[in-house]
């Protein structure tokens, strides 16, 4: 089948960036991404292409090409669905905040209505793909779901994970490592397989094209996220012995990632992991082992998440036992709120954590992100269920620019690593602030010894 309509459900961090890049290298073909959201969506269409909802270095210039001429934002999700010879299924899979599985289990309850839309809506055969992360046989759930409730027509259930990485989503886009599609083995599913492939040929290598089952493709995408986390953990796990031991963490990392058969990415300690994969993906792993009773293959992933909450934990301990173990009414400020770099998203972030903790020890925080508004702030650690929405507010105040933020404040945490932290004017910054002036490096991102010539007191993460 000559593949030149497709649709996306779903205009978050992963649909938006992945069809605006399809678009773009596929001239042929009219891409429409939906959403149940209509705000999202306005924000998607802003003539301003700044406006649109997603930061991605990159991302407006290829919207800005392609936006009106292959690729269309809609609300009209039944009509998208209509027309699409390939719908991909894009929405949230948060963790579940209730009932079986609470805290641990995907919620599936968006895909499911994707599902039922699609079942409802079809009037002729679709390929149906899964982008999101889903537990191992989500693809079983959904293919019953539309064989029983649709209309007669055919569907076949492709898993095609996303591995792009925020911060950096063009640029994984337009050159992955990998790309995995995961089919039944029918000659239908091999078909459908072939058309997705097709695809990604126009700007893939196919050798870089793997393609698998169906539950492999599903397994292999929370074992990429377990796998990266764990590396995170476990240096974090060693910057603990190096802070005891005279041992630095750099060096360590340095010694050990010239091992070919460990590499060096992913090994930089930092404050914890945030984001809405890892810590999701490893709790969905730990929820399906015990599901079939494998409970030493469900710890053994679970500490990996234990690791990454004491490593959030203890960094805010750090900052109250520094600081005399009291930072009450001390004005406290933090570097940093996205969950890394080049990104506005900020789920799950280290920050959401440290912020809440130095909260409850009384302190007055006051952040400043480049990317981050207070009002996502304040939702952040609403979410949390901590306190109430009000007293959250009167303890945080938000900043435009860094120097207003560090004003008057006794320690400065940074908190995520944006690179404009680097060249701040640090002479300036100590002079307005109370002594002695504390930095914690929570990204091991400045530099030690300028900082303490300046007459900072500065600690960083494993040294
Ligand atoms: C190891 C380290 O590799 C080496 O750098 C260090 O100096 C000494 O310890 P060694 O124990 O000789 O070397 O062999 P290695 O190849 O690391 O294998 C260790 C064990 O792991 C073996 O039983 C091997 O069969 C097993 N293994 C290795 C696996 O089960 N799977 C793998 O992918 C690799
Ligand atoms: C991750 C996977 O990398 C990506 O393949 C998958 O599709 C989605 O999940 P993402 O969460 O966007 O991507 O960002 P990533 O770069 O993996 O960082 C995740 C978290 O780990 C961030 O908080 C980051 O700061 C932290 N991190 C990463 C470290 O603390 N140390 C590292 O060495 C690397
Ligand atoms: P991700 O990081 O996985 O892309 P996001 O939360 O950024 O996650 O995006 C998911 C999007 O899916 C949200 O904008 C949400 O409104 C949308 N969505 C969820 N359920 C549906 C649905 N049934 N139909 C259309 N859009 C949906």
């Amino acid at each position: 089948m000559k593949i030149n309509k497709i649709c996306c459900i779903g205009a978050g961090y992963v649909g938006g960036p992945t069809m605006a890049v399809i678009a773009q290298k596929c001239p042929h073909i009219k891409v429409t991404v939906v959403d149940i959201n209509e705000q999202r969506i306005a924000a998607w269409n802003d003539e301003n292409i700044d406006n649109i909802p997603i930061y991605e270095p990159g991302l407006s210039t290829i919207v800005g090409e392609t936006r009106g001429r292959n690729l269309f934002f809609s609300i009209d999700v039944e009509k998208a669905i209509e027309e699409a010879q390939i719908i991909f299924i894009s929405v949230n899979t948060p963790t579940k905040t209730y009932g079986k599985g609470k805290g641990m289990a995907a919620d599936l309850k968006y895909i499911e209505l994707c599902a039922r839309q699609i079942a409802r809506v079809a009037k002729d055969n679709k390929i149906v793909v899964e982008k999101s992360t889903l537990p191992v046989r989500t693809a079983e759930a959904i293919k019953n779901i539309l064989d029983n409730t649709g209309n007669g027509v055919q569907f076949q259930i492709l898993s095609n994970p996303e591995f792009l990485a925020e911060g950096t989503a063009v640029s994984d886009l337009l050159n992955p490592d990998r790309i995995l599609i995961g089919g039944d083995t029918t000659p239908e599913g091999q078909k459908a397989i072939k058309s997705l492939v097709e695809i990604y040929a126009n700007w893939i290598p196919t050798i870089k094209i793997l393609t698998t089952n169906v539950w492999s493709s599903e397994l292999s995408k929370l074992t990429a996220n377990a796998f990266l986390a764990q590396r995170i953990s476990s240096i974090n796990a060693l910057s603990e012995l190096c802070e005891k031991t005279g041992a630095d963490i750099h060096e360590v990392a340095g010694a050990i990632g010239m091992d070919s058969r460990i590499g060096s990415n992913f090994l930089k300690a930092s404050v914890g992991f945030g984001g809405s994969c890892f810590q999701k993906d490893i709790l969905n792993l730990v929820y399906i082992a015990k599901s079939y009773a494998l409970h030493e293959v469900a710890d053994y992933w679970e500490q990996v998440i234990i690791m990454n909450d004491h490593q959030k934990k203890r960094f805010a301990n750090r900052i109250v036992q520094t600081l005399y173990n009291t930072v009450a009414d001390k004005k406290i400020t933090l570097l940093g709120w996205a969950f890394k770099k080049d990104t506005n998203d900020t789920r799950e972030s280290a920050a959401i954590y440290v912020a809440d903790d130095l909260l409850n020890e009384q302190a007055n925080i006051s952040v400043y992100d480049p990317k981050v508004n207070r009002k996502k702030i304040l939702a952040d650690l609403d979410y949390l269920e901590t306190r109430s929405y009000k007293a959250n507010a009167s303890k945080i105040t938000t900043c435009n620019n860094p120097y207003d933020a560090c004003e008057g404040s006794h320690a400065i945490a940074i908190l995520t690593e944006w690179d404009e932290f680097i060249y701040y004017d640090w002479l300036k910054i100590y002079e307005s602030m109370e002594k002695p002036a504390f930095i914690f490096d929570g990204r091991n991102l400045l530099n030690k010894l300028d900082l303490q010539k300046i007459g900072f007191i500065y600690q960083a993460i494993g040294s």
